[in-house]
């Protein structure tokens, strides 16, 4: 049965790790992976998580199944998070939560839990949208769509040629958002873009579904839920993607949500079940460990402040890094303006350099980013931030 099959062009991203470790060069720098690094360069396992994980082992008294929706305290938990705990979904039962295998798992519910309601649904996503959203989306059998987003000239987003673009949609069109820290490009939609924006989903009556991964690294915990919130108390259909990956620094426990609003209770219900019934026929339940310690995390209020400060020192770090790249960079390149790079938030920026100069920069250089220069600002360090800016002007000068 096997033998017909082609074998499939790896990731280019698992080269580039392969060829960063296999590098030998002590300068070596690694922009390519999307993982938070820290100072040293590691990505260490948060300390509220380390002492949610140990109260959560000594407590624990069973391995038992957590049912499809998976664990209902966790699903509590991340909707106030996410929400707010007195938000007007919230309080009118109008959303309902699922627990999924971090955000990719909560990205393919949806898609699903679209594909069902409505076959032939298109999705719009940004040019361009993080990689991986066209197989998660598209495996379920949804059609995908672009609609611009990224101005490159400015480093932010071209907010006219987006709505514009929006604006031409049917009803129903399925549009993907980002709530904040943008993944590649680091642009992210202003407050006032949101509301211009809800105006539009209004008008054309859309359905928005949001992803949101970064919640905390951008602005704060609060500011970066902004669109989201807005979203969901204006509109009567909004699905809305989480993962706990980042800012708990769970990657591996695999630990997401799917928030989805409804016009009514009633309609959150029916939802709720086809979502459960979906997630039953993909992974049937989702690990629990990673939504155990989110959960213990935010139900405990010292070790929430803990985890707060956490986030707000990962978020710290990375405005810094690009604050002090910008620096470096305005000094031994001050023919270009990289003054973008402070302005955009979350871990990503597109250098703006084409791929013979990415891979001179990877070859003569040992800086490794993907070919469409996206770099991953937080593997910057202290210690090569001047060589990295030093680097990148050998490379402009050709
Ligand atoms: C934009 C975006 N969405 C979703 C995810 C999903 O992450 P995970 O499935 O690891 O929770 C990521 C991870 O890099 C991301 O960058």
């Amino acid at each position: 049965m096997f033998e017909r099959l082609e074998p499939v062009i790896p990731d280019p991203i698992l080269g580039l790790m392969a060829a960063f470790r296999a590098d030998p060069d002590p300068r070596k720098v690694d922009l390519g992976v999307g993982v938070y690094r820290d100072d040293r360069g590691e990505t260490p396992v948060l300390e509220s998580v380390r002492r949610a994980e140990r109260e959560l082992l000594a407590r624990q008294s069973t391995k038992s199944y957590v049912g499809s929706a998976g664990n209902p305290a966790f699903n509590e938990a991340i909707e106030r998070l996410v929400l707010g705990d007195e938000h007007e979904a919230r309080l009118t039962a109008r959303v309902r939560t699922v627990q999924a295998p971090g955000g990719c798992g909560a990205l393919r519910l949806g898609a699903e839990l679209i594909r069902t309601a409505s076959p032939d649904s298109l999705v719009h996503v940004s040019t361009p949208t993080w990689a991986n959203h066209s197989p998660l989306l598209s495996g379920s059998g949804l059609r995908l769509e672009r609609y611009p987003y990224f101005d490159p000239t400015t480093g932010g987003v071209q907010f006219g040629a987006m709505t514009a673009a929006l604006e031409r949609l049917p009803p129903r069109a399925v549009v993907l958002l980002q709530a904040s820290c943008h993944n590649p490009t680091g642009a992210d939609l202003s407050p006032a873009q949101w509301r211009e924006l809800l105006a539009l989903v209004k008008r054309r009556q859309l359905l928005p579904f949001i992803d949101m991964a970064y919640q905390g690294l951008g602005d704060g915990v609060v500011e970066d839920a902004y669109g989201v919130r807005l979203f969901c108390t204006e509109l009567s259909e909004v699905l809305c993607a989480v993962s706990c990956s980042k800012n708990f620094g769970l990657y591996r426990e695999r630990t997401g949500a799917l928030h989805v609003v409804n016009e009514t209770p009633a309609g959150a219900g029916a939802t709720f079940s086809q979502l459960v019934r979906i997630a039953r026929g993909i992974w049937s339940m989702p690990p629990d460990h990673g939504a155990a310690i989110v959960h213990g995390i935010l139900a405990d209020a010292p070790l929430r402040t803990a985890w707060a400060e956490e986030v707000v020192a990962m978020r710290q770090r990375i405005q810094g890094l690009r604050q002090e790249v910008v620096k470096q960079l305005r000094e031994h390149c001050p023919q270009r303006d990289f003054g973008f790079i402070a302005t955009q938030r979350g871990m990503f920026s597109f250098l703006g350099i084409d791929t013979a100069q990415v891979r001179e920069l990877r070859a003569r250089h040992h800086v490794y980013m993907t070919d469409d220069s996206r770099m991953n600002i937080a593997g910057l360090r202290q210690e090569n931030l001047e060589y990295f800016a030093r680097a990148t002007a050998q490379v402009l000068a050709g």
